[in-house]
């Protein structure tokens, strides 16, 4: 059976490193929406070009172009053992609209972890954030590198980082996200992670709840086909 996670959480709640970190651990696909629109946004694509501005005020892309990248990214067989998800779904729309695609893939339930983190660490984690200009990964924030330690390009604010961009990030987090968590939250395979920890020790705990997800949904399954 696949192992089919998805990481949910506010902005900077650390669901992208944990999900980079998770994914090379076991050998899974990583797919984050945020990072698919930055860099489609670099390589000039015309539709992620059209979602910029917004992105930019830190409002939400369109439902239907997001499950059309997402669809189409998980049906594709490097996918079939299964992945990690960061950024997606973010509306209850996009949350059934996954239910369908784990159905059609039929490969194991999702397991869902919530990375909770207070707002006041978020917006400091937020504000000192710096991004490599050439190819968009996070810099270590405990690290003291000028430069981008994967190819050396330059350090800058991701433009959705200023102060007014986030808190406006966290209400659309709170109005249009906070309600996918609801859609799960009864679900077995729905577990919490404290993610205001040191990351090595967020790592660990997420490790042991997903696998303790993970067996809770060949149970779901097993109880399933036993009726
Ligand atoms: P996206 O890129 O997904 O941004 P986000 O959800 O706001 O998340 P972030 O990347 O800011 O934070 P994160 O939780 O991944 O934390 P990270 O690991 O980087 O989306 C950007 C935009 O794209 C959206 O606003 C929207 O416009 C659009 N979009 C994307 N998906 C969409 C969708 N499905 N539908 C519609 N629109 C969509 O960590 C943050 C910082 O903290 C880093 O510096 C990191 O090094 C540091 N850090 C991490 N963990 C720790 C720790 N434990 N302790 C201390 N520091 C830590």
């Amino acid at each position: 059976m696949g192992l089919n996670v998805i990481m949910m959480g506010p902005p900077g709640a650390g669901k992208g490193t944990q999900a980079g970190r998770f994914a090379r651990a076991r050998g899974l696909l990583k797919i984050s929406t945020g990072d698919i629109l930055r860099e489609a946004i670099r390589e000039q694509n015309p539709v992620a070009l059209g979602a910029k501005a917004g992105m930019d005020r830190g409002e939400l892309v369109d439902d239907a172009t997001m499950i059309t990248i997402v669809r189409e990214r998980l049906l594709k067989p490097d996918a079939a053992p299964g992945f990690v998800l960061d950024g997606f779904p973010r509306t209850v729309a996009q949350a059934r609209a996954l239910d369908e695609i784990v159905a059609e893939r039929d490969n194991g339930p999702l397991i869902v972890v919530d990375v909770v983190v207070p707002e006041a660490e978020l917006a400091r984690r937020l504000a000192s954030r710096r991004i490599c200009s050439k190819c968009g990964t996070n810099a270590d924030p405990f690290g003291a590198a000028a430069t981008c330690t994967k190819c050396g390009g330059e350090l800058v604010q991701r433009t959705d980082d200023d102060r007014e961009v986030v808190l406006e990030r966290l209400k659309v987090y709170h109005r249009a996200t906070k309600p996918v968590l609801e859609y799960y939250r009864e679900r077995p395979t729905f577990r919490v992670v404290n993610g205001a920890q040191p990351p090595e020790r967020v790592a660990h705990e997420m490790d042991t709840l997903i696998d303790d997800a993970a067996a809770a949904g060949v149970a779901m399954k097993a109880e399933r086909q036993a009726l």
